[in-house]
């Protein structure tokens, strides 16, 4: 069975089921800038997991693009995939557990034709909240399902999307493939990583409120989610996805293009780098939302993996000004253009972005390369220092390998380590500061959040010279709309204490203080009075942030470069959170 085939039989069978079959929603989601990609394929649909009746009806089914940054690094083993489909199912308030549940169970052994000995289940384990999901495990069972093979989980494995984010979520029940040739085991082990998750039923029945509370839905849903590129590579008896149908005609025209062999493991990883980023790309330009290679969010994702697949394409010696990446890209329009017919109509301005963004970063990297010799004449000794190679990285697009390589014909070495260390410092700033976003518009660390995460800072110092030393952070909470601080303090604020504590604030903000991230021991940091608020989760060198005299706090970050950027900040709300613990809402405006 090809990848084709598991789409179509996927949407027979749930239509044979009474399921309207909804197309694709874009991969940039509409209507909610909070978030650049849909990562999941309940994501379109939370308005009406949330109770809003959907045009189509309350039973749908659909194979959704996704698309996942937080994988971008892994890219390259067997298993990831920046871009990846997901087949879901979906009862707005109609059916629930048992057909759900069943239906899963004959979809799999009936037209996939999975034996059941080698299919092995999780079910919720119960918590203060939901008890644990006996009803499922039953119905499991009364499909054939053997008690050892059904694992009872607490929330961190079966609860989705977790206990932290907000928004409709649930308690799951997940199936689980016995991929190995060995026997299958008597018992089913969830840490056996022989066992693979292939389809995860999640009942959708509670919403995670702002402050905390789950609260029931207006109705009982269900939201599953199968992954095209893991199940394929599994039904085809493959444990490298890039084996499978998904992959084997895109990784075919590169090693025609090169003339070098998959299996090769010098060229291997280049491979399904390049496989898996011309996919992505072609997705991402090709949705009608008309996503243009930038240095801003979804463009600059964009552009990251164009540059990213011309690096690779040069390393298995692809000759950059050919054609090649116009094949590619013709190849995955046709491939894909049945399912999502954006990519047929966008076809023209795919491609041709895709030559003119090449031509372009082609002509960075001969810039680069000046730079570089410019840059090894003026060295003093020979190395080129972590900060040469990060500008190298920064300015001209210049990967880490590219100037190690350079320099190794030269016979000049190159901090690789200090370049890590300072590229990651780097991308952890640029991760938090943009690719909260990415969490699925669940939850999201954007510029909004970044202001009110300097602003808490500013207000636990206010705080402590408003109500006294005593005061400190119990807990922060923050979204795009407002802040929620919570400190010790015995009795509640005074009006006039909380008047000084917001103008204490905004002359903070007005001051324009810079805001500083230093690095240092932490027994140093401590030693110069930082505020942190759990210690033990530190290693031994921090980060601390400090705003002038005004604060100095441990901190990961991220935050504004001034607290100018701030704003006016606003005191909505003073309240009690528990004994001793008092709390504030805040906001910018
Ligand atoms: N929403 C669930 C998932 O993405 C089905 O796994």
């Amino acid at each position: 069975m090809n990848t084709i085939d598991l789409k179509d039989t996927y949407l027979k069978f749930f239509e044979s089921k009474g399921h309207k079959i909804i197309p694709s929603a874009p991969i940039i989601p509409e209507n909610d800038p909070t978030c650049l990609f849909n990562t999941a394929g309940m994501q379109p649909l939370v308005p009406y997991l949330k109770g809003e009746p959907h045009p189509e009806g309350k039973r749908l089914a659909d194979v959704q693009k996704c698309f996942r940054t937080n994988d971008l690094d892994s890219i390259g083993d067997s298993t990831h995939h920046t871009f990846f489909e997901m087949l879901g199912n979906w009862s707005l308030g109609d059916y629930f557990k048992k057909e759900s549940i069943s239906w899963s169970f004959e979809f799999l052994t009936k037209h996939l034709n999975i034996p059941v000995e080698k299919l092995a289940v999780s079910v919720f384990k119960g918590n203060d909240i939901v008890p644990a999901d006996n009803e499922s495990a039953e119905i499991w069972k009364s499909l054939g399902i053997k008690e050892e093979k059904i694992a009872f989980l607490n929330d961190e494995h079966n609860w989705w999307p977790n206990m932290e984010l907000t928004g409709p979520c649930g308690p799951d029940t997940e199936i689980f493939y016995w991929r190995s040739k060995n026997e299958v085991p008597e018992k089913f082990d969830p840490e056996d990583e022989n066992w693979v998750e292939i389809w995860n039923n999640v009942f959708m029945q509670y919403n995670h409120e702002e402050n905390g509370k789950f609260t029931p839905l207006k109705n009982k849903n269900v939201d599953t989610g199968l992954g095209v590129e893991r199940v394929t590579a599994i039904l085809e008896g493959f444990t490298d996805n890039y084996k499978s149908s998904v992959w084997s005609d895109v990784i075919k025209k590169i090693e025609n293009i090169t003339g070098l062999s998959y299996d090769d493991e010098k060229n291997t990883r280049s491979m399904r780098i390049i496989a898996d980023h011309i996919r992505a790309i072609v997705m991402i330009a090709g949705d009608d939302a008309g996503i243009k290679p930038s240095n801003t969010d979804q463009g600059y994702i964009l552009r990251r993996l164009i540059r990213r697949m011309i690096r690779y394409a040069k390393k298995i010696n692809i000759d950059i000004n050919s054609e090649w990446e116009q094949d590619l890209a013709i190849l995955i329009i046709n491939k894909y253009s049945k399912y999502y017919k954006e990519l047929d109509r966008n076809k023209k301005d795919i491609l041709e972005m895709l030559k003119s963004e090449k031509i372009k970063f082609n002509r960075t990297l001969e810039h680069g390369l000046k730079e570089f010799d410019k840059v090894v004449k003026n060295l003093s000794e020979d190395v080129i220092n972590k900060d040469i190679a990060f500008r190298l990285y920064d300015t001209f697009g210049f990967p880490i390998e590219l100037t190690e390589e350079l320099a190794a014909e030269l016979n000049i070495k190159v901090d690789t380590e200090g370049f890590k260390q300072k590229f990651a410092e780097h991308q952890e700033k640029s991760r938090q500061g943009a690719t909260g976003k990415f969490k699925g518009g669940l939850a999201s660390t954007g510029e909004i959040e970044t202001k009110y995460h300097t602003a808490t800072h500013l207000l636990n110092a206010a705080l402590k010279q408003v109500l006294g030393p005593h005061v400190h952070q119990k807990g922060s909470n923050i979204t795009a709309e407002r802040m929620r601080f919570d400190f010790s303090h015995p009795a509640k604020m005074t009006d006039e204490e909380k008047q000084r504590t917001e103008d204490l604030v905004n002359e903070y903000i007005k001051m324009a203080i810079p805001v500083e991230r230093l690095e240092m021991k932490k027994e140093d940091a401590l030693k110069l009075g930082a505020e942190a608020m759990f210690i033990d989760k530190y290693g031994d060198i921090v980060t601390v942030y400090k705003i002038g005299q005004v604060s100095l706090e441990l901190c990961g970050g991220p935050h504004v470069k001034n607290t100018s950027e701030l704003g006016h900040f606003k005191i909505k709300k003073e309240e009690a959170s528990s004994a001793g613990v008092r709390r504030i809402k805040a906001i910018l405006e």
